[in-house]
């Protein structure tokens, strides 16, 4: 079992509609997956329409230790199972003030279904503080999505700075496995700058036995597409609401990617790296300025998701920052570090080639 933290406490830049597609994606490919919604929005539990209301446990009993993942999980398809989420767990941070090993937990809960499931794929908070930090304390990899403009730019070096932390103090086996590009527009001059920036910035930083060794910015881009902007609606992965739909085919070719870089994966070393060279990120790339182009699409391409459920949301700096403050200051609680259980985990086949040929061309609709 692999678990796959999909993060970025930019809100609304495709963590969610990635963690929902290419999970059905990788399950569709054979593979166990197991979803967890760790975002008190509940914006997968909805996407793959399950009403949470209807509950009686969700990731908040879970994270309180009220209940086990096991009781808690739908099985929402084949190979396809849920934790959901409930606005419940936005009042477990302030419960679980005074917990011991509190950022802990969530390890502690997936233990027990390590031999279910090939791949465990978190929905993370747009937030770094405590649900965020357990994602990345139970996580062998971080999965970082961007919405290629300028703003994106701005959250890398601090998601960086907090995985080199958990990194170094609290998870030696987690690694940024890479950058997914959501709702690009290749026609944009932007998205390209963006892209060669982004591509440059952890091309510097993969070097060695790193945080980053063997970051990839993903080739694979998920095209803005109204029906991947649809299907929340309806309850449904991209795959059950229109198979035929670019969303589909994007997320198909990404699953395609992410389980050939993992068969391509050199064996992760046994021993901790040293704290101090993950901690340090290289200077995020400058954000750059130009005005908006030319051959920008038509404005009601980009937003006409007629449910465009949650407009995109941003923690304030000083949540984001408590979990981070927490770590610098020391008191999350150092834990003991099993290194082999990297050596022993699962590490699925490799796919078979892409089984749709999309081009990346212009956004389609
Ligand atoms: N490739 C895409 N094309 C069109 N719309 C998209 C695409 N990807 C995501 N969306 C839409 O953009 C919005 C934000 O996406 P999503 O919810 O996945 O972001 P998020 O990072 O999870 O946001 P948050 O941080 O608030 O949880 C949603 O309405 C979603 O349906
Ligand atoms: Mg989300």
């Amino acid at each position: 079992m692999r678990v796959i933290a999909i993060v970025n406490q930019k809100g609304g830049v495709g963590k969610t509609t990635t963690t929902c597609n290419l999970g059905a994606a990788l399950a569709a490919l054979g593979r166990r997956i197991l979803l967890i919604d760790l975002d008190a929005q509940a914006h997968l539990t909805f996407h793959l329409g399950v009403d949470n209301s209807t509950l009686e446990r969700s990731m908040y009993e879970v994270m309180t230790g009220r209940a086990s993942v096991a009781e808690t999980l739908v099985q929402r398809a084949e190979r396809l199972d849920l934790v959901p989420s409930h606005i419940d767990l936005a009042g477990a941070e302030i419960e679980l003030v005074s917990q011991l090993a509190r950022e802990r937990i969530l390890t502690d809960a997936l233990a027990p279904c390590r031999d279910r499931y090939d791949y465990v794929l978190i929905d993370c908070p747009p937030s770094l503080g405590l649900m965020t930090l357990n994602a990345l304390v139970a996580a062998d990899d971080i999965l970082i999505t961007l919405q290629p403009h300028v703003l994106a730019l701005q959250g890398i070096s601090k998601l960086i700075e907090t995985a080199g932390l958990v990194h170094s103090r609290l998870n030696p086996r987690l690694r940024i496995m890479g950058v997914v590009f959501c709702m690009f527009d290749g026609r944009t001059t932007l998205s390209s700058e963006v892209l060669a920036d982004v591509s440059g910035y952890f091309s510097r930083a993969s070097d060695g036995q790193t945080l980053m060794a063997g970051t990839r910015v993903y080739e694979t881009r998920i095209r803005r597409n109204i029906k991947l902007a649809e299907a929340p609606g309806f309850g449904q992965t991209i795959l059950e609401y229109d198979a035929t739909s670019h969303g589909a085919a994007d997320y198909r070719l990404l699953a395609d990617e992410f389980l050939a870089h993992e068969s391509d994966k050199a064996p992760k070393p046994a021993a901790a790296a040293a704290p101090s060279a993950d901690t340090v990120a290289p200077s995020p790339p400058t954000p750059p300025v130009e005005s908006p182009p030319s051959d920008a699409p038509p404005a009601a391409e980009a937003t006409a998701a007629p449910h465009e459920a949650v407009p995109p949301t941003e923690s304030p700096d000083a949540a984001d920052a408590s979990a981070v403050a927490d770590l610098s200051a020391g008191a999350v609680p150092s834990l003991s570090m099993d290194a082999d259980a990297t050596a022993a985990q699962d590490c699925p086949a490799p796919a078979s080639a892409a089984d749709e040929g999309a081009s990346h061309g212009p956004m389609a609709v």
